[in-house]
């Protein structure tokens, strides 16, 4: 062994990868897979698609999986179909989940979630008959006597996941749920023993420890999962979670994990354009008050932070969730010090919460094997082909990588450099994170030997008498230039050029387009610099108030607008940005509204010269004073070259943007690669 071999013997991840005793049982390492329900759950007869999921993150050394969110009441079901285990005969189910897990020796958890009043359906229940901002329900108010059924119901559950093999439950006690209903006086008006005063309000979830450690006996963990910052008026103060967390522990608990923000509360706690590990801080303001290990949580997505959040004393545990959607072998690949190796959750939401919103099943934009474990198994291709793939923009990398993963021959090109219009997005702030899964892509082709052709420019001669088993245009899409008097001014550009040359744009900006590119754009111009983002969103990290918000009279004076004009326009008479995804849609438009931008829309568009934009609105005439105008007007498929070796009888195929320029879909586009891949 050489002396350079020899001196890199500490392990890169020694806080993350060293055990953690916790009495009765041991976890092999600080790494756990946070709650995520992924719409797998729901399955009537068997969990085996959820236990392909689960186990494949166990293989690969996960230390323990907190399963998704399931109810112990139909009352408590987040909506009418979703998952509830109260009877014994779901056990046998369970256990066959359960074993899939133990069979790489990692511990399973599974979470009891009350929905309370966030419950999507008319069964609704919580402590007070108040209705949510995000439901259209009125919950009933429950009566003492149903409350103690509730606290049954959860030991309940408990019991029978100890019979199914479980190794602990977590119980659901933030995001709002029930749990966090009863704990806050704007959604608990009760003036019995679980009303009123803050012991009172506490009452509940305290019961629910004590009835499962009474139905579980002591081997057998419980989590309690807090709201550590409730981000909204009548929110715990910290005095009050103090309080909590010392009871919780006092009741029985093992655990205690992080949980930030209510859904309904307008505050980002999970989006791309929160910092990473930006509640960690939390976690870290309450080891002084309990014993038991702290899991800390939310927007922790590299082996590198969440070492960093373990040695800076924020936590004992790190729970990632997000991130095991991305990459099954997380652990592994940290363990194994590859971690450019890692395919980095990029916190679009646009592959798991926005698709678990719409009932749908979860997977990742940058993974779409995620819960399709079963109909893409990790095996080679029966017979070796040669694959060409045009274009690298992210359907392009996805292809290649999944064709070389599976024993493919694959040469790959781009005109300019891998990326396409992920580089493009990596140029927005907040979006600086999609430069990673350019890089995972590119480090995989080069450790799978693809042959990457850079700043190559394929043409038909090129390609006319080429043989291959399969070439496949990715070749991606270019702005489209809508039909204006004036369009050829020199004040108009192209969404890709305003990217590209941000640094020399002026203050006075019209953006044509108020879909996700022109908000992309709109965003990147009235970004500010050096903002601290928690005071930009009204949170005190000195914790003074209810909530740890600031207070109205300073969010105000922190809420001045940007120095630019800008105007976001669209034809259509609808809301702006209608189609933007539910997790982070009202964050953008949140953003633009405080950032001051002017939003039209029904606009027409009349011409463009020297004086500006001219454009009818509501019916008037105005005349836009600006110094650009921005195109964001949709795009067209680039795909003139794979339509001329079609016509030849070549074996073509074509994915993503080249095949339909939609608004830029990179969900499909990466999942689309995938799926040819796997085609050949
Ligand atoms: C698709 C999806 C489903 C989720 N379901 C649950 C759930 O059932 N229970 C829960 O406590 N948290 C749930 N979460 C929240 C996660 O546990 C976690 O707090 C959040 O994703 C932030 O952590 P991350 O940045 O590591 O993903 C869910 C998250 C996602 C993305
Ligand atoms: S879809 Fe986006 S947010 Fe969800 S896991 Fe994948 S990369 Fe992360």
């Amino acid at each position: 062994m050489s002396s350079i071999q020899k001196k890199v013997t500490k392990p890169a991840f020694s806080a993350l990868l060293k055990p953690l005793d916790i009495g009765f049982v041991q976890l092999k390492n600080r790494i756990i897979m946070g709650s995520m329900h992924t719409g797998l759950e729901e399955q009537w007869f068997s969990l085996r698609k959820l236990a392909m999921f689960y186990e494949e993150r166990a293989r690969a050394g996960v230390a323990l999986i907190v399963s998704g969110g399931i109810s112990p009441t139909f009352s408590g079901r987040l909506s009418p179909f979703s998952s509830q285990f109260s009877t014994w005969f779901q056990v046998a189910k369970h256990r066959r989940l359960v074993e899939a897990v133990h069979a790489h020796d990692a511990k399973i958890c599974l979470q009891i979630l009350h929905a309370g009043r966030y419950a999507y359906h008319p069964f609704a229940v919580a402590p007070s008959a108040i209705k949510s901002p995000i439901s259209p329900y009125t919950p009933r108010a429950l009566t003492g006597r149903q409350i103690r059924k509730i606290i049954e119901a959860f030991a309940n559950t408990a019991r029978l996941a100890k019979r199914a093999g479980y190794d602990g439950v977590e119980v659901m006690g933030s995001e709002g749920y029930l749990i966090n209903q009863f704990i806050c006086s704007n959604t608990n008006k009760r003036t019995d023993e679980w009303g009123g005063s803050f012991d009172n309000r506490i009452r509940f979830s305290l019961e629910i420890i004590r009835a499962i450690r009474r139905s579980v006996g002591e081997r057998f963990i419980i989590i309690f999962r807090l709201s550590m910052l409730d981000l909204h008026k009548e929110g715990s103060s910290w005095h009050e979670i103090e309080q909590h967390a010392k009871e919780i522990e006092k009741a029985g608990a093992n655990l205690i994990n992080t949980g930030i923000g209510w859904h309904e509360v307008r505050i980002p706690t999970i989006a791309a354009v929160v910092p990473e590990a930006a509640f960690s801080w939390v976690t870290k303001k309450l080891k002084q008050a309990v014993d038991i290990p702290l899991i800390t949580s939310n927007r922790i997505n590299t082996p590198e932070l969440a070492e960093r959040c373990l040695l800076e004393g924020d936590a004992d545990l790190v729970s990632m969730a997000r991130p095991f959607l991305a990459d099954s072998r997380f652990v592994q690949k940290t363990m194994e010090n590859q971690t450019q190796l890692i395919n980095t959750c990029i916190a679009c939401n646009q592959g798991c919460l926005d698709r678990v919103f719409k009932h749908k099943r979860a997977t990742c934009m940058v993974n779409p094997r995620a819960c399709y474990e079963g109909a893409y198994p990790l095996t080679q291709s029966g017979s070796r082909k040669t694959v060409i793939v045009i274009g690298l923009g992210v359907a392009g990398l996805s292809c290649a990588y999944y064709a070389a993963s599976r024993g493919h021959q694959v040469i790959a090109y781009d005109a300019a450099n891998p990326g396409g219009q992920f580089n493009l997005a990596s140029e927005i702030p907040g979006k600086e994170v999609y430069r990673e899964t350019v890089r995972y892509f590119e480090a995989q082709l080069s450790l799978l030997g693809v042959q990457v052709h850079r700043n190559f420019e394929v043409g038909f001669e090129d390609l006319r008498d080429i043989f291959a088993d399969a070439i496949v245009f990715a070749t991606g899409v270019v702005p489209r230039m809508p039909d204006i008097e004036g369009i050829d001014h020199f004040s108009v550009m192209d969404y890709a050029s305003a990217i590209i040359n941000k640094a020399d744009i002026k203050d006075k900006v019209a953006i044509i387009g108020a879909g996700g590119i022109g908000f992309d754009v709109a965003e990147m111009l009235v970004a500010k610099q050096q903002e601290d983002w928690y005071q930009s969103w009204g949170i005190d990290k000195q914790y003074a108030n209810r909530g740890g918000l600031l207070t109205e009279q300073v969010k105000q004076q922190l809420n001045q607008h940007g120095k630019r004009d800008v105007y976001l326009l669209q034809r259509k008479n609808e809301k702006p940005g209608k189609n933007l995804a539910r997790t982070t849609g009202w964050i953008r438009r949140l953003t633009l509204r405080r950032a001051g931008v002017t939003m039209m829309t029904g606009v027409r568009y009349e011409k463009i010269d020297d004086f500006g934009l001219h454009v009818v609105h509501n019916g008037e005439s105005k005349t836009l004073a600006i110094d650009h105008v921005i195109i964001c007007a949709g795009q067209e498929s680039e795909n003139t070259l794979y339509r001329q070796l079609h016509d030849i009888g070549q074996p073509v195929h074509i994915i993503g943007g080249a095949k339909k320029a939609a608004e830029l879909d990179a969900e499909t586009a990466i999942r689309e690669g995938m799926i040819l891949a796997y085609s050949f």
